[in-house]
């Protein structure tokens, strides 16, 4: 069987996307330092699947680890998932965001040379386009410098990919997230946040569990239909999904370029208080919340268009946005009541 690596594997997106690749056959070696994932998410996944792991855990930013890992690892591909993802401890922090991100990146790519690793999956996000003028976004929409220094990373990633695919011959996809939701249907893994979450449905599924005491909207001005921003929510499970096409898509030398971006949305753009009321329908329960001022950076609208992916990556989102609300108050549950 074919061995890919990812990084980050233990995380929100990272975990649904190994489930997805042991079930297409590959066979995955998991690197993760456990700064923002739960090491029991290992017998999680393997619980849904019945295949196992091989999982190391060290950080990426220790060049000398990395490779030794690839000493001992033949690797066929790589996703990239390992970084910190807090929007807002980055604009605190940003020199923290810009080492571990970046330099755990470079490692990794240093590696790919090294060990002849030709393939490169990398966990890229919307965040890159900034305030977009025009929606739907598309692949070819100018990108902006994003507002965090975590979004920022994200830009720079992208920008040291397309210096290194240009003369390494490596094959790179990377992969646009808008906004993911939902859970595993097993209720075995989901979104974990570490502290108070900053996305907005964990808050949602937090306060129905009664975490938290009511969830604050961030504004209710904005020059959108009901005057709360518009974002497009994406499944977990749809955008593991599309990690599998990507990496089967470079395996096969498929690829039409040496780097390829995908944006992954659902094409839909829902507002905040839509995203509320679609929880409370889809679970049969109430939401206490309050409108707050606007959070500091946060853009009015974006939704993407998700043709290109369609096309070339032959995927589609299947999961509608009310079962990603359903999956994910039921991996609420199940995580409170373990
Ligand atoms: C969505 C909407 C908030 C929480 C970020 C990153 C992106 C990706 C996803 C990592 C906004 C509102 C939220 C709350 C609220 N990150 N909201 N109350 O900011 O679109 O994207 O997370 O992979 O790269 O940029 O997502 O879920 O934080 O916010 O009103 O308690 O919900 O104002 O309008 P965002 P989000």
């Amino acid at each position: 069987m074919k061995k890919i690596l990812v990084t980050g594997g233990l995380g929100y997106i990272g975990s649904h996307t190994v489930v997805a690749l042991q079930n297409a056959g590959f066979d995955v070696v998991v690197i993760d330092d456990l700064s923002n994932a739960k090491e029991d998410f290992k017998a999680r996944i393997e619980s849904i699947t019945s295949k196992p792991i091989d999982l190391e855990i060290f950080d990426l930013k220790d060049q000398v680890a990395v490779k030794e890992f690839f000493k001992t690892n033949k690797i066929e591909g790589i996703i990239h998932f390992a970084a910190h993802k807090a929007v807002g401890e980055s604009v605190q922090k940003p020199l923290m965001y810009y080492r571990n991100n970046l330099l755990g990146l470079l490692n990794i790519l240093e590696s790919m040379d090294e060990f002849d690793v030709d393939n490169f999956i990398f966990s890229s996000s919307c965040t890159v386009f900034g305030q977009a003028e025009v929606m739907p976004i598309t692949e070819n929409t100018l990108t902006k410098r994003p507002e965090s220094p975590y979004g920022n990373t994200k830009k720079m990633a992208e920008e040291i990919l397309e210096d290194y695919s240009a003369v390494s011959g490596k094959n790179v996809i990377a992969l646009r997230y808008f906004n993911p939701v939902g859970a595993h249907p097993s209720a075995k893994i989901g979104e974990l946040p570490v502290g108070i979450p900053n996305n907005l449905v964990p808050y949602v599924t937090q306060t129905a569990a009664g975490v938290r005491d009511f969830l604050q909207v961030w504004g209710d001005d904005y020059p959108t239909r009901d005057g709360t921003p518009i974002r497009d929510y994406v499944d977990v499970n749809d955008l593991a999904d599309a990690h599998v096409k990507a990496i089967e898509r470079l395996l096969s030398k498929s690829n039409k370029s040496n780097l390829e971006y995908f944006n992954l949305g659902s094409g839909e753009g829902s507002t905040v208080l839509e995203v509320v009321k679609a929880f409370e329908e889809a679970n049969d329960l109430k939401i206490n919340y309050q409108i707050k001022e606007r959070r500091e950076g946060d853009i009015i609208e974006a939704y993407a268009d998700n043709s290109f992916a369609k096309s070339e990556l032959n995927w589609e989102p299947k999961v509608s946005l009310r079962d990603s609300l359903k999956t994910s108050w039921n991996w609420e549950k199940a995580y409170r009541n373990k």
